[in-house]
């Protein structure tokens, strides 16, 4: 879908941002982009929408060099939530969101109705928010608007850079949660950049861990979690690999596992859902104080999980 090939940036000031960059990104997936703080993340995403230009190599979306195409042409089909968040301040909510669909020459009604689906989808009541201006709203709703905003166009690709950096640790966790939810449904191919190891094994189908604009290691999350002997990824993982191995894990895994009761089951209440985390999981049972919990695929009632058998996977794990 988005394919580097060979691609280095040299800035006037003679930094190597990035260096001989080869990679490709798959439809539909999460490409997480790690790295420390003037690694290469924001050229290498910028580079994707031409806001910056290689030095040498080509860029491809969909096989087509994007050199060839019209950059602002471009820009319309590609969602990106800058770092920062980059709302215009004198414009209203829902004319942020609104750029991109008037810019494609969206009629109105079809504007306003996107963009009170755009809020309801971040979880913003658009009577609440659609007439708000940015700075009448808090930092973890701004970055919502932003999160809207990028993907008005309905674009295919969406670029998002640190998106939910200004959170705090409770709302940000809310928000990955939301976005997980989101692209379980819109599938869209998507660059994600974060320094937070956390956040990039929650969210990534894969990760590209980059150092001086070099990419030094580029696999799932759980291969990186339990990647040996490389001083790069024991700086990122510090003494969190146990935790974050819960976190790669979800409760598919169990799936043999679980014990199917007769009729059915509702979602309401306590219960489990398949993409779970054992992180999340082990929360779950831990809030409800239950001994067994029942597990769903979406809407679809798989089952029950026991308490014990999730411990039974934490031994296999250690
Ligand atoms: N316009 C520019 N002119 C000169 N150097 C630049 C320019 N933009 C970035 N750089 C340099 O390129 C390198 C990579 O910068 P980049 O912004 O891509 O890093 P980053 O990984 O996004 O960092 P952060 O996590 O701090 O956002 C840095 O050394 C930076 O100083
Ligand atoms: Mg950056």
């Amino acid at each position: 879908m988005i394919c580097f090939e060979n691609v280095s940036k040299i800035f006037e000031s003679d930094v190597e941002a990035i260096s001989d960059l080869t990679l490709k990104v798959e439809e539909g997936e999460v490409l997480v982009l790690l790295g420390r703080s003037g690694s290469g993340k924001t050229t290498a995403l910028r580079l994707i929408n031409r806001l910056i230009e290689p030095t040498s190599g080509k860029v491809l979306i969909k096989g087509r060099d994007i050199s060839t195409l019209d950059p602002i042409h471009l820009r319309r089909n590609i969602g990106y939530a800058i770092q920062h968040i980059g709302l215009f301040p004198h414009m209203t909510v829902a004319e942020n969101i609104a750029i991109v669909p008037r810019l494609l020459n969206w009629k109105d009604v079809q504007i306003e109705k996107r963009v009170d689906d755009l809020l309801e989808m971040v979880r913003l009541a658009p009577s609440e928010y659609r007439h708000r201006f940015p700075s009448q709203l808090s930092g973890g709703q701004r970055q919502r608007v932003g999160v809207a905003r990028a993907l008005a166009g309905d674009p295919s690709i969406i670029l998002m850079d640190e998106p939910f950096g200004a959170l705090d640790p409770l709302t940000r966790e809310i928000v990955q949660g939301e976005f997980m939810e989101l692209q379980a449904e819109l599938k869209k191919t998507i660059v994600f950049v974060t320094h937070d190891i956390i956040e990039a094994v929650k969210l990534g189908d894969r990760i590209a861990l980059l150092e001086t604009g070099k990419l030094v290691e580029l696999c799932s999350p759980s291969q990186l979690v339990e990647k040996q002997e490389s001083e790069l990824v024991d700086h990122f993982l510090g003494n969190q690999r146990f935790q974050l191995s819960l976190l790669t894990r979800n409760l598919k895994s169990l799936l043999h596992k679980v014990k199917k009761q007769e009729g059915s089951c509702s979602r309401e209440g306590a219960h489990l859902l398949m993409r779970y985390s054992l992180t999340e999981a082990l929360n779950v049972f831990k809030s409800s104080r239950k001994e067994t919990l029942p597990l769903f695929e979406g809407k679809n009632y798989m089952g029950h999980i026991d308490k014990k058998q999730l411990f039974d996977v934490l031994l296999e794990i250690i």
